[in-house]
């Protein structure tokens, strides 16, 4: 694998982009591909694993814009699916092996479970643009929800994962991340157009925001309940809301991505966990006024 990182081949329709001198992983290298940002080991297995991607109609797919809410909604589908309403979950089995990525295979440091040897109904989470699903997840019927949070929390968000996860190893400021989501060259990105392109599939897609998962959990269970065709009592959605506070969660082996830290996939030093703090507007800290307007301007041009 390490070799084939270093390769230099470069197949049709993958566009290097400019080498960030903030992102401290020598081997790293991001490309747009269809109008998305990737990364080289996208293009080495990512493709050819989207290809053999086999969709059957109970499939349950998590999509996002990373940090958004992904491994929030994802223990909540989870629960909702498994009738899960204790303090644990799968077992204590990581979401890795209960709800594993479509857009790479396995690697050394993530371990997930096969798809094609996951018995149905299979929970899969995806960070993939919608124009970039593989066609059998829209010809099988599976079902996609979609969850998205206020932009400005979430490149605060991102700033400090890229900091904190060994591929990315972010050196620069946040000032630099920000301009950087903004020219839309962060990896999964570009964020506007990552939203927009579920958004309007909101006729099939349920689509959430992580502010209303703060809001009112109860109600958001019972929707992706309805949405799942998973009826639930009122109690079993009380409990499952209660056990996916953000305390819970952090408590949770199941979901907090505490083994990150020992597979030396993140680095935990100032950045804090991948539970970092849970907020809604921790922008606040990050943006002047002046800064937000700009921003929020930029998003709202096409969203
Ligand atoms: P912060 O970095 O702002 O704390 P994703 O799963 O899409 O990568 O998103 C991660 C973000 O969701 C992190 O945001 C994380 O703390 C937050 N998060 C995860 N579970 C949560 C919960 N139960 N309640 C609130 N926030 C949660």
């Amino acid at each position: 694998m390490l070799a084939a990182l270093k390769s230099t081949v470069i197949p049709d329709g993958w566009l290097p982009l400019p080498v960030d001198p903030n992102t401290t992983n020598p081997l790293t290298r991001a490309y747009r591909y269809r109008g998305m940002v990737l990364l080289r080991v996208h293009m080495l297995c990512g493709l050819q694993h989207w290809a053999q991607f086999r969709g059957r109609p109970s499939d349950v797919i998590v999509a996002s814009f990373p940090k958004s809410g992904t491994t929030w909604l994802q223990e909540i589908v989870w629960r909702v699916v498994h009738r899960e309403t204790g303090a644990q979950s799968g077992g204590g089995r990581t979401l890795e092996y209960r709800f594993p990525l479509l857009d790479l295979p396995a690697t050394a440091r993530i371990a997930m479970t096969p798809l094609h040897e996951m018995e149905s109904p299979r929970l899969i989470k995806t960070h993939l643009m919608y124009h970039l699903l593989p066609e059998s997840v829209h010809t099988s019927g599976a079902k996609v929800l979609y969850v998205s949070r206020d932009p400005r929390d979430v490149c605060v968000s991102y700033y400090h994962f890229q900091r904190m996860v060994d591929y990315e190893r972010y050196r620069g400021t946040f000032a630099e991340f920000r301009d950087k989501f903004v020219r839309g060259e962060v990896m999964n990105g570009p964020y506007r157009e990552h939203v927009r392109g579920y958004r309007e599939q909101a006729d099939h897609v349920l689509c959430l925001t992580y502010e209303e998962l703060h809001e009112d959990r109860v109600t958001a269970v019972r929707r992706v309940a309805e949405f799942l065709d998973k009826p639930l009592t009122q109690e079993e959605a009380e409990a499952i809301a209660r056990h996916t506070d953000f305390e819970n969660m952090k408590k949770n082996p199941g979901c907090n991505f505490k083994h990150w830290e020992q597979t030396r996939m993140v680095k935990t030093t100032d950045e804090g966990t991948f539970m970092r703090k849970g907020q809604v507007g921790d922008w606040r800290n990050y943006f002047t006024e002046e800064e937000s307007d700009a921003f929020m301007k930029w998003v709202n041009e096409l969203i």
